[in-house]
């Protein structure tokens, strides 16, 4: 296998079979910078917003998502929550174009980032993956790589590869954006596999702001780590939002409670409601979300 073709793999990697894992309860916090005025220093100052509209997935015969219709408001985290196996994660796939990589799966209806049609004619589906960036459950970091390379794999899907000094500026400023530079300036030039898992997940999430993306895309980011990680992720995910419009799929309730402003249910790959996420779990306007969200199944 060519070295690119890894390279494109590991970008389009698909999530291992999830099986439901526990919920761990993490204790509510109050994050220390909800305060503070949001920044948008170092980015390009992203207030994207991403409309699917009429959308539906199709794993050949097998309707996984069923006419869904929802937007992703710009400076603001939606998460995307329901029982395993409803759809969350093959919605999230087709908001960036990575589920038509599965064989026999097909997509209709349409994705607009502000207003540009994501499945147009003529429209890369390589492009809209620089724009709507994705990180997965497991941190997929390139394990021959160094933390530096691995921020600016990315950058090797552009038309143009900046110069090494432009470079050294995008992962410094990609790395602060998913505070772990701190933890990593020192040692840049070593292997990413020596991190923690949390550092990993960080470093992934930095790999993909390394482009510059409009939106990012998590899906369970935080599955995999111990609850310390969580919460630093949990943070981050939280302070992004002033500068990309996030999507994050969750199972775990209190997650979506605490890092989210808009909720959107999912059962049996319809969209049953998304409403700013206090009024969905206080107030939700569907039998089925509130007998999901008191625990009745799921
Ligand atoms: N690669 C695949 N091939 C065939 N069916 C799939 C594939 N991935 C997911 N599915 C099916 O699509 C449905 C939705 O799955 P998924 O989006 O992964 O759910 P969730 O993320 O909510 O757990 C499930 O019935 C699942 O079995
Ligand atoms: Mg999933």
């Amino acid at each position: 296998m060519t070295a690119d073709a890894e390279f494109d793999d590991r970008l389009l990697a698909t999530e291992p079979n999830s099986t439901r894992h526990l919920e761990v309860p993490v204790a509510m916090h109050v994050f220390p910078n909800a305060d503070r005025p949001t920044t948008t220093a170092g980015t390009d100052a992203s207030v994207a917003r991403l409309e699917a509209t009429g959308l539906n997935a199709y794993f050949g015969k097998q309707h996984a998502v069923k006419d869904v219709t929802l937007t992703l408001d710009p400076r603001s985290v939606t998460a995307i929550i329901g029982p395993s196996g409803c759809g969350k994660s093959t919605l999230l796939r087709c908001l960036n174009r990575m589920h038509e990589t599965v064989p026999g799966a097909r997509t209709s209806g349409s994705v607009a980032l502000d207003g540009e049609q994501l499945y147009g004619d003529g429209t890369s589906a390589i492009a809209v993956r620089r724009h709507v960036g994705m990180v997965f459950q497991r941190p997929t970091p390139f394990p021959t790589m160094s933390i530096r390379d691995n921020v600016a794999a990315g950058l090797r899907t552009q038309g143009s590869v900046p110069s090494r000094a432009h470079i050294d500026d995008i992962v410094e400023d990609a790395l602060r954006r998913a505070a772990l530079w701190q933890e990593v300036k020192d040692r840049l030039r070593t292997g990413a596999v020596a991190l923690s898992g949390g550092q990993q997940q960080r470093l992934c999430i930095a790999r993909a702001l390394a482009t510059k993306p409009r939106v990012l895309l998590l899906d369970e980011p935080t599955a995999s780590l111990d609850p310390s990680s969580t919460q630093k992720i949990e943070e981050l995910v939280y302070e992004l939002r002033s500068t990309v419009t996030v999507g994050i799929v969750t199972h775990n309730m209190q997650q979506a409670a605490r890092v989210s402003d808009r909720t959107a249910f999912m059962l049996d790959g319809a969209l049953i409601e998304a409403a700013s996420t206090n009024t969905l779990f206080t107030a939700p306007s569907d039998p089925r979300t509130e007998a999901y969200i008191t625990g009745r199944f799921g």
